[in-house]
């Protein structure tokens, strides 16, 4: 079988090896998908023997994603914007090409898994790291009116605010800067989440009927998720399906095919 990997630090819980077994398995494809733990310190390295060995793809995931961009012998547009690469492929012996997959999956989760219409709709996407560039593009192309970045270091918003304004309407500014604006979707990025935090936006800011979407996910519903549910949101959405979406599209990048993804998601969704 073609041999391919996600490779992060953390990594014995990924979840991609059995998303990619039941893409392989309903789409008749022959490949084996592995896990790597990458190395801290010779993450070039590990990519390289993996490649050498004969190996197709990778998926890369934290804290490699900007490593990966850096190593990539050309990348997509997408991924040169997100200024990070989760999905690595060998196009021959000597070079590897970089892209992302992270914007579309969220998109794609939103747009097609949910129904959520972009157009003509103002989006709130709160943080400025590194989750938030690696959407940032795809979103921009989503067809939406305007996206707003707030972050709690508002200089950093306004920055990748600027690396995204020729691709569309896009404003920056800080977490305390949103008073009396309102959001028909609010799309936490952010880390707050990971210490069950949410960002301190005021109560207002999602409009009548809005949307929230949490790119984190869990077992349990996120603190953004709950924020978005004690707020009235019309849809609270965690990333899970984001993860599959993303995945989907490395899929997809590799083999060709476009994998279904509704029974994936579902299957995760099933408790144990
Ligand atoms: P990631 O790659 O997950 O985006 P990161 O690059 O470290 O990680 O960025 C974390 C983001 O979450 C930042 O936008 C950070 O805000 P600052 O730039 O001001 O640090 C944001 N963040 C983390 N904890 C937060 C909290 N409790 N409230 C609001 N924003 C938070």
């Amino acid at each position: 079988p073609d041999r391919y990997a996600v490779i992060g630090n953390p990594i014995a819980h990924s979840k991609s090896p059995a998303i990619h077994a039941a893409f392989a398995e309903q789409t008749g494809q022959d490949i084996r998908y592995g896990r790597l733990l990458g190395d801290r310190d010779d993450f070039a390295g590990d990519v390289r023997r993996f490649f050498a060995e004969g190996g197709l793809g990778l998926n890369v995931t934290v804290p490699f994603k900007e490593e990966a961009w850096a190593l990539a012998d050309e990348r997509s547009p997408r991924a040169e914007i997100a200024g990070a690469v989760n999905t690595l492929i060998r196009l021959d012996a000597t070079r590897i090409r970089g892209d992302n997959t992270d914007g579309v999956g969220l998109v794609r989760d939103l747009g097609i898994n949910h129904g959520f219409d972009f157009r003509a709709r103002s989006v709130l996407l709160l943080g400025a790291g590194g989750a938030s560039r690696g959407v940032l593009l795809p979103l921009l192309e989503s067809g939406l009116a305007r996206l707003r970045i707030a972050n709690r270091t508002a200089a950093k918003a306004e920055d990748l605010a600027a690396l995204g304004a020729a691709f569309g309407p896009v404003e920056g500014c800080g977490l305390d800067q949103l008073e009396g604006e309102r959001f028909d979707l609010i799309i936490n990025a952010t880390s707050a989440g990971l210490s069950d935090a949410v960002p301190a936006i005021p109560e207002t800011c999602l409009a009548p009927g809005g949307w929230t979407y949490d790119m984190l996910y869990g077992d349990v519903p996120t603190a953004f998720c709950r924020w978005g549910a004690a707020h009235q949101a019309a849809r609270a959405l965690d990333g899970l399906g984001m993860l599959v979406e993303q995945a989907a599209e490395s899929f997809h990048l590799w083999r060709g095919i476009r994998p279904k993804t509704a029974t994936v998601i579902k299957g995760l969704r099933r408790p144990g």
